[in-house]
C-alpha cells in the first residue's frame, strides 16, 4: 500500500492521542495510541503507533516520540483586530465606574481613540505590538490568525494595518489571513458626511487594497454605533464583485438584520451574535455561514445576553470561538480562555468550543480543505499537549499545556 511505505515520510510521531476533530460518532475524533506522519507542508500518513513505528523502523525515518501527549490540529484564531496602537485601559476604568462601551463611542471615544493612536504609530511601533500578541496566540497552539485592519478609517493607514498583518505572516511562522474592515467606524474628519466615507471606504480604498493583494475578505461593524443595513449592503457587494469573502460583526449590541444580511451576502461568517433572532438563525442556517462568538468581548463588556447557543445547535449552524483580541472590547491573546469563557459564559460544551477553534474556524476563514482537522494531505499544523483529555484545553483559566508546535511539518521554535 503506498501510504505504508516510509519513505515517503520526513518524519513521524508516535505514542499521541490525536484529536483529529474530524466529523464522526466521537466529537473529537479520537485516536489513541496513534501516529501522525508528514511530508514537505503536509500530513502524509495517520495510523497506529506501532504500525508507525515498524514502518519508520524499516525506513529510517526520523521519529518523535509523543510520550502520550494529545496532538490536536493547529489551534486557528479566525477572528482577531490584532494590529492597533495604544491602549484603552482609561475607558477600562470609565465603564467600570458605570459608562457604557456606547456612550463613550458616542462621545469621541471608543473605536476613534484607538483610530487616533494607530494613525500615530509608524510601520514598526505597529509591528512590534501585534507580533507581541501573536507570539502569546502561537505559544498557545495557534497556527493561523485572522487579522482586521479596522483602525484606520483612512485609505492609507487601512493599507498599513494590511501590510502590518501581511508582514508578521511572512517574518513570524505562523500563516496569516487578512481582513479590511473599512465599516468600523464613521471616522471624526466624515462626521458630517457619512455617505461619503462609506462611498470611497466602498471604492478607492477597496480597490487599492484589493489591487495590493492586502486582503483576503472583507467585514463591516453593522450595529447600532457602527453601519446601517444598507451601508453594509452596498460595501459588502462591492467586496464580492472584487474577489473578496465576506464577514460581518452582527448583533453585538443590538439586532438590526445585520444576520440576515450576512447570511444574504453568502458571508463566511456571522460574528458575536448575542442579539440574534429566530429568523436570524434560520437565515445562518440555510447560507451555511458560521457563528463566530466571542466570548471574551461580551466579558469585557459585562453583557447579560448570550448568544443564543442552543438555537444555533439545533439549526445546525456551524460555531466557532475566537478572542476578537482588540484593546477596546477584548484585551485578551489567550485562545484558550476564550474556549473556557465559550464553555462557562455561553454553554457550549468543550468539543464545540474546540471544534470553534478548529475545524469551524477554518471554514469561518474559507479554509475548510486546507486545515481545522488532521487528515491526510491537509497541511501538517499541530500542537502537543499535556493533558488528560481534550476537554482540559476548555480547563486550565490561565495554564498553558501546550508543550510543543509542528507548523507545516516541522517542529516550531518559541518565539
Ligand atoms: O469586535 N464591535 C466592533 N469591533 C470590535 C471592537 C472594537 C473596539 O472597541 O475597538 C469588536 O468587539
Ligand atoms: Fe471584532
Amino acid at each position: 500500500m503506498k501510504e505504508e511505505r516510509g519513505s515517503a515520510w520526513d518524519r513521524v510521531w508516535v505514542g499521541a492521542n490525536l484529536a483529529t476533530m474530524q466529523p464522526g460518532t466521537d466529537p473529537y475524533g479520537t485516536r489513541l495510541d496513534a501516529a501522525i506522519a508528514v511530508r514537505g507542508e503536509a500530513i502524509a500518513w495517520i495510523g497506529a503507533s506501532v504500525d508507525a513505528a515498524r514502518i519508520a523502523a524499516q525506513d529510517g525515518v526520523p521519529v518523535h516520540d509523543a510520550s502520550g501527549r494529545w496532538i490536536t490540529p493547529g489551534l486557528i484564531d479566525c477572528h482577531t483586530h490584532l494590529v492597533y496602537g495604544g491602549n484603552r485601559v482609561a475607558e477600562f476604568e470609565r465603564r467600570l465606574r458605570g459608562e457604557s462601551y456606547e456612550d463613550i463611542a458616542r462621545t469621541g471615544g471608543g473605536i476613534q481613540s484607538t483610530v487616533r493612536a494607530t494613525r500615530a504609530a509608524s510601520h514598526g511601533e505597529l509591528y512590534a505590538g501585534a507580533a507581541r500578541r501573536a507570539a502569546r496566540l502561537m505559544a498557545e497552539g495557534v497556527t493561523t490568525i485572522e487579522i482586521k485592519s479596522g483602525y484606520g478609517l483612512d485609505g492609507a493607514t487601512e493599507r498599513r494595518l494590511l501590510e502590518v498583518a501581511r508582514s508578521l505572516g511572512r517574518e513570524l511562522p505562523v500563516s496569516i489571513r487578512t481582513t479590511y474592515l473599512g465599516l468600523h467606524a464613521l471616522p471624526e474628519e466624515f462626521a458630517a458626511d457619512r455617505r461619503a466615507y462609506v462611498e470611497a471606504a466602498s471604492g478607492p480604498w477597496l480597490d487599492a487594497i484589493v489591487g495590493a493583494g492586502l486582503a483576503d475578505a472583507a467585514d463591516a461593524f453593522c450595529d447600532s454605533i457602527g453601519f446601517t443595513v444598507g451601508e453594509t449592503e452596498g460595501y459588502l457587494g462591492a467586496a464580492r464583485r472584487a474577489g473578496l469573502a465576506v464577514r460581518v460583526h452582527a448583533g453585538q449590541l443590538c439586532d438590526i438584520g445585520a444576520a440576515e444580511l450576512a447570511a444574504r451576502c453568502g458571508a463566511l461568517s456571522a460574528d458575536h451574535l448575542e442579539y440574534l433572532s429566530v429568523a436570524g438563525v434560520s437565515a445562518l442556517a440555510e447560507a451555511g455561514t458560521v457563528a463566530v462568538l466571542l466570548p471574551c468581548a461580551y466579558f469585557m463588556l459585562h453583557q447579560q445576553d448570550p448568544p443564543p447557543v442552543a438555537a444555533l445547535r439545533q439549526a445546525g449552524v456551524p460555531i466557532a470561538v475566537a478572542t476578537d483580541c482588540n484593546p477596546g472590547t477584548a484585551p485578551c491573546t489567550s485562545i484558550l480562555i476564550a474556549l473556557a469563557m465559550a464553555c462557562t459564559l455561553f454553554g457550549l460544551r468543550p468539543e464545540e468550543a474546540l471544534q470553534g477553534a478548529t475545524v469551524n474556524a477554518a471554514r469561518a476563514l474559507g479554509l475548510a480543505g486546507d486545515r481545522g482537522t488532521l487528515e491526510v494531505g491537509k497541511r501538517a499544523d499541530f500542537a502537543l499537549w499535556e493533558i488528560d483529555r481534550p476537554a482540559e484545553l476548555c480547563y486550565g483559566l490561565g495554564a498553558n499545556p501546550c508543550v510543543g508546535v509542528v507548523y507545516g511539518g516541522r517542529e516550531r521554535a518559541a518565539v
